[in-house]
């Protein structure tokens, strides 16, 4: 790896990398003798395989191997009892359409996609229903407890108030669908050595699920995943069609790769759950919320139960005595969901968010005065304080920056010709997590320092957040420095998900980083040189050509006493044309609440791109499955809208930078989250406030404002 360059804290490591191509993606790498895979997918939706016929596929030129459960190699650890993750290739069970039933492999990809094109699978079918709304609905349709009912005082007090809301809220499926399309390289060699590279959110965790089905030691497992073309919690697991890649490689003992196609990336690797949500909300005249009552319903596969935290925030987000959540997990015969972009919480914030907004009007407050008036003073739901929370100082920024003295509190009430504007608000929570990783520091003669863990990038810009911690402390300019991960025989760290890499990984640089110091510090004194003498010189005086630090790190006992959260703020205004129904977003200021800023310009961009997440939500992202047959039918970019740079306005950033005094020792909170959750809601507060309609079914389309 060449030398990365940083030049200043409003730089990133990887910038040129990416943007010249140079950064090397998992499907890039070439490996000598490497075959290509394709799969073969189920096409009715529920049911049995009664017959699979590969002749044809065999016989196809170029064609080396055809895996399915007719012939799958051993994989010991799915020959054990139990276990709920879908055992691939060990059943003729289909459980959804476009499941993965046979693998082939070819000594080209047009080969391999041919020979697949020719397998022909004949089938005993079931009845099925893939419409999460009607099993909603539907009283002998399977139901589940996705989390414990919650109750604080007393349960439905909103039913009593002087004044309340009741509403349902409906979101729809939502694919991940980072640019870079999913799959995997493995290559299987002699005595179970395995070296794969993956699109992964972690590394160990790709190596701990592989070491566990295939019952091979870690040691003999090296993945490596050192750029991730986004992942947005896709990569947060290991999928069935990369253990049929790594099947199929041990089988035929090549390198294979496995690149699935874009349609694919609607059935193979999860989805945001769709969800139905009855927020009640009651308040006194003057404003005082006295009732809030959250029941959600979640989609899950009838193969895996998925649950998130979707009723989370309802329990300590506003100060009020009677809380009551449920959340109900409701099988549908589709691919199991996984975590995705803010993922439950961001959910749960459309409801909580747009009735929060829906009882400031029928109090006729305005909704940030309404929520300044309840902020709650402590987590009533754990009962402790909060670590660190700045609301309503984001809340001033925010509205200053949005221009919320221009907004009317009646709807409509701001209009030029066929354009109507509004301005909505709201918030963001998400748990400050710390989790436990380790890093090792080595501090070179030559004047640079390497530091390495088995952390992910999968976009934010860890190596640079990494690399400004490392910088600040032992006061060295960013370019002697390189952060390595992606890489699973570096120390451990845990996966990227959750908006913790930072505080967890960064908490082991900064606790290597001090160590380093004190022991240059140490051989300065010893060898009676300047306690201010530079580490090269220290180094060169006691003939030492580098030295080593290896630290774990992470969270201590604070967090038993306080309670700790990142919290955003976004404001939007919209303009919404009267004739067409068109909303065209026209200015985002998002505020961030995450303690210390470490890297300024990748927080940034990961409030941008939270927005622009939010955005799809809010406006344009909807999975459509046709119930008759339970296919995908927009399972392409033409027709599962992502935002494009001509549906997102300029967007403003802000944070409140001020370090946490509990985190972790750079005082910095995840963002990741943040940057998404309640984005939706304050795109549909702004929509209400410019033409009186309030939308609760995502996305806002032009069909559901006229
Ligand atoms: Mo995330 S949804 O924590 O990758």
């Amino acid at each position: 790896m060449e030398k990365r360059v940083l030049k200043d804290e409003n730089d990133r490591v990887d910038g040129v990398y990416k943007v010249t191509g140079k950064a090397k993606y998992f499907a890039e790498y070439d490996l000598p003798g490497i075959t290509y895979a394709a799969l073969v997918t189920s096409n009715i939706t529920r049911g049995k395989i009664t017959a699979l016929d590969t002749k044809a596929a065999q016989k196809a030129p170029g064609v080396i191997a055809v895996l399915s459960h007719l012939n799958k190699p051993s994989t010991p650890g799915y020959e054990q009892e139990g276990g709920s993750p879908m055992k691939i290739f060990y059943t003729d069970k289909i459980f959804y359409n476009g499941q993965p039933i046979a693998i082939v492999v070819a000594n080209t990809f047009e080969r391999a996609t041919h020979a697949a094109s020719l397998v022909k699978a004949t089938y005993a079918k079931e009845d099925f229903n893939t419409n999460f709304e009607k099993a909603v609905v539907d009283p002998k349709a399977k139901k589940l407890q996705g989390q414990p009912d919650y109750k604080r005082g007393i349960e439905n007090a909103y039913q009593t108030a002087e004044v309340k809301i009741e509403a349902k809220y409906h979101l729809p499926i939502e694919t991940h669908n980072p640019m870079e399309l999913a799959g995997i390289i493995a290559d299987w060699r002699a005595n179970d050595q395995l070296t794969v590279y993956a699109k992964t959110q972690g590394v160990k965790s790709t190596q701990g699920t592989i070491a566990n089905v295939f019952k091979i030691p870690t040691e003999n497992i090296q993945v490596n995943s050192e750029f991730v073309g986004g992942g947005f919690g896709m990569g947060l697991r290991t999928w069935p069609m990369e253990i049929a890649t790594i099947m199929a490689s041990k089988h035929i003992g090549k390198p294979v790769k496995l690149v699935i196609t874009r349609m694919q990336m609607f059935t193979m690797v999860g989805n945001r759950p769709a969800a139905i949500q009855t927020v009640g909300l009651g308040a006194n005249k003057d404003g005082t919320l006295t009732g809030i009552t959250h029941r959600a319903f979640g989609e899950t596969s009838r193969y895996e139960n998925f649950t998130e935290g979707l009723v989370n925030m309802a329990k300590f987000m506003y100060q009020c005595d009677n809380v009551n959540t449920q959340y109900t997990v409701v099988p549908v015969d589709l691919g199991v969901p996984i975590w995705m972009r803010g993922p439950g919480e961001a959910t749960g914030a459309f409801a909580l968010e747009s009735a929060i907004d829906e009882m400031a009007h029928a109090l006729n407050m305005d909704p940030l005065e309404f929520r300044t008036k309840n902020d709650p003073e402590k987590d009533q739901q754990r009962n402790k304080p909060f670590s660190d929370k700045n609301i309503k100082e984001a809340y001033r920024v925010g509205a200053q920056k949005i221009g919320w003295h221009e907004r009317k509190n009646e709807p409509g009430a701001l209009a030029n010709g066929q354009w109507k504007t509004g301005f909505g608000v709201s918030v963001g929570v998400f748990n400050a997590n710390r989790g436990r990783a380790t890093v090792k520091g080595i501090l070179k003669a030559d004047g640079t320092l390497v530091l390495q863990s088995a952390t992910s990038d999968i976009g934010p810009g860890t190596g640079t957040g990494m690399t400004l911690i490392a910088s600040k402390i032992l006061n060295m300019p960013g370019d002697k420095i390189r952060f390595e991960l992606g890489d699973s025989s570096l120390p451990p760290a845990p996966s990227q998900g959750g908006s913790a890499t930072l505080s967890t990984v960064g908490s082991a640089v900064n606790d290597v980083c001090v160590a380093l110091k004190a022991t240059v510090a140490e051989l300065a004194a010893n060898s009676n040189m300047d306690a201010t003498s530079n580490f090269v010189d220290v180094l060169k005086k006691n003939n030492l050509p580098a030295i080593e630090v290896t630290k774990q790190s992470q969270a201590g006992k604070e967090r038993e006493d306080y309670s700790l959260y990142s919290f955003s703020i976004h404001f939007v205004k919209v303009k919404v044309n009267s004739l067409t129904g068109v909303v065209k977003v026209d200015k985002i200021v998002s505020v961030g609440d995450s303690g210390t800023i470490v890297s300024p310009k990748t927080a940034r961009s990961q409030m941008v791109g939270g927005a622009v997440g939010g955005v799809g939500m809010a406006l344009t992202e909807e999975a459509v499955v046709d119930h008759r047959f339970g296919r995908y039918i927009n399972n392409n970019f033409a027709d599962y809208h992502v935002p494009v740079n001509a549906d997102i306005p300029e967007i403003e950033v802000h944070f409140i930078n001020k370090p946490d005094p509990y985190i972790n020792p750079m005082g910095a909170k995840g963002m990741g989250e943040i940057a998404l959750i309640g984005f939706s809601a304050a795109v549909a507060n702004a929509v209400f406030n410019a033409t009186g309609k309030r939308i609760r079914t995502l996305p806002i389309t032009p069909d559901k404002i006229l």
